[in-house]
Formats: C-alpha cells, sequence, structure tokens
C-alpha cells in the first residue's frame, strides 16, 4: 500500500456542495509555485486566464495569448496544485469560428490539465458550448465585460447598463445555461443587474466587479497582491495590506470571499456611473 497522501481535485459536485454552505473562492495563477501556493492557502478554484497576456507577458489587451501559451501555464499550475478546480481559458480566436476549432482547442487544454474551458461571449456562443459540453467538457461562460471584445467596446466598460443592455445580458445568461454551462464569470456589471443574474440562474456564478450574491469571486492574482502599475479597475482590493507573506494575503482573500465580506460596496457598481 502506498504511503503518500493524496489529496483529491475538487470536482463540480464537490464545489455545488461547497457552494451551499459558502461562497467560493477563485483566483487567476500562472505557474506552479504560486499555484501550491493558492493550493496552501484554500483557494477552490484556479483560473488560467487570458490576462497572462497582460500581468506575466506585458501585452496591454489579452489578444495575443494563444492556445499554446494558455496549456503551456496550464500544465505549470496543475502540477503545482492538487485540490483546487483548474479552468483554463480559451483565447481570443481560438474558439469563434466554429464548436469544432472550439472542441479541438478545448481538447489541448484539458489535456494540458484543465477541467473546464472558459469562453467568452453572449447568445452567439451558445451552439458552442452545448457542441462542448455534449462531447465531455465543462464549459464556463464569460458575459458582462468580455475582454477580448475590447475594441468592440471600446476600452474597458462596464456592460449591462440600460434597459436594452440588461435585456441582452439576461438572454444571454439563461442562453448559456440552457446550452449546459455549469458556471459563468459576471465581470464588470453593475450590482443590482448581476445580483438579479445570481438569483436568477442555477449555475455557479463567479463575480468580478458583479455582486457579492455571486456563488463566488475571482480577480487577477497579480491586482490582488498589489504588484504591477496602472490605473486598477474599482473592483480590485489588495490583500497585501497588513499580510506578512503571500499566503497570508491569499488566506485573508479566502477569507473575505468565503464570509461575502468581498467585494463591498466599494468594489461593486451602481446602476447609472456616479455624476
Ligand atoms: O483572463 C482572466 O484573468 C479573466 C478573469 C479576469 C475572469 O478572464
Amino acid at each position: 500500500m502506498s504511503s503518500h497522501s493524496f489529496t483529491p481535485r475538487l470536482t463540480l459536485h464537490d464545489l455545488r456542495k461547497l457552494a451551499a454552505t459558502r461562497k467560493l473562492a477563485m483566483l487567476t495563477c500562472y505557474d506552479a509555485g504560486f499555484a501550491a501556493t493558492l493550493d496552501a492557502a484554500g483557494v477552490d478554484l484556479i483560473l488560467i486566464g487570458d490576462s497572462l497576456g497582460m500581468v506575466v507577458q506585458g501585452h496591454d489587451s489579452t489578444l495575443p495569448v494563444t492556445v499554446e501559451h494558455v496549456a503551456y501555464h496550464t500544465a505549470c499550475v496543475a502540477r503545482g496544485a492538487a485540490r483546487p478546480w483548474i479552468v483554463a481559458d480559451m483565447p481570443f480566436g481560438s474558439f469563434q469560428a466554429s464548436p469544432e476549432q472550439a472542441y479541438g482547442n478545448a481538447v489541448r487544454l484539458m489535456q494540458a490539465g484543465s477541467q473546464m474551458v472558459k469562453i467568452e461571449g453572449g447568445a452567439e456562443m451558445a451552439p458552442t458550448v452545448e457542441f462542448l459540453v455534449r462531447r465531455g467538457i465543462p464549459v464556463c461562460a464569460h458575459v458582462g465585460l468580455t475582454p477580448q471584445h475590447v475594441n468592440v467596446f471600446g476600452g474597458y466598460r462596464v456592460q449591462g447598463r440600460g434597459a436594452d443592455a440588461v435585456n441582452r445580458l439576461q438572454a444571454a445568461a439563461q442562453s448559456l445555461q440552457d446550452a449546459g454551462a455549469a458556471m459563468m464569470v459576471i465581470e464588470a456589471v453593475p450590482e443590482p443587474v448581476a445580483r438579479g443574474l445570481a438569483q436568477s440562474l442555477q449555475l455557479i456564478t463567479i463575480g468580478i466587479g458583479a455582486s457579492a450574491a455571486c456563488t463566488g469571486q475571482v480577480l487577477v492574482l497579480h491586482d490582488m497582491l498589489g504588484a504591477g502599475t496602472g490605473r486598477r479597475p474599482r473592483f480590485v482590493k489588495s490583500f497585501m495590506a497588513g499580510a506578512d507573506s503571500i499566503e497570508a494575503a491569499v488566506r485573508a482573500y479566502v477569507a473575505d470571499v468565503q464570509a461575502a465580506r468581498f467585494p463591498g460596496p466599494e468594489h461593486v457598481y451602481a446602476e447609472t456611473p456616479a455624476a
């Protein structure tokens, strides 16, 4: 008999059971060393976000990131973290052309070590979500401020403001859930709109600049450690303040998310911008 201790990886079933008792804590991560720290600190889900294009590679958007980049970082993270559920981002241009294109690239990311892929977009992505889920690939949808659309949005702007935009967002979220998405990131959407989505959907909702009512929260690792320069979005909080190590900062984030202390009112958006 082996004497190795073995930490089983969380499953979707485990996450749903946990979510009935507390909020879920998710962070982005890109390498094995930080992945081990996040695991030790109690993070439930790790996202290998295409934000790596900005925080690791130094680009000014996520658009230059490729499937090979995400696969490489996913393999690093999967070697470092035993317990968290691992989600790999499908980068710009890797899934929009057809469900078949998405399937081929999603398989690449699952074989690199993820348990789920994340796809940005609205109702137009529902057929692709259904295609992937029916073939054994769990999908996390991503609605609201989808950074791969930065050039369409004209910048990183809060989405879901105004009746038409809210209706489109609600219809998109419902169609993605109906297509089989098991999880949904809701990014930079006014708090009442995000709360309405979180309360009406059955899937796991992960907020970022959305609402404390979501099933869980995500932040970019570098942002929550206060690393990097430049303008910080309203939803970012540095957890390094008062922490004597990176693991302590991540533990503080996990505790605040689990207890629904983060995000506070200062980290979410009002229905209309302040005058
Ligand atoms: O790429 C990323 O890190 C993301 C999160 C901000 C949700 O998509």
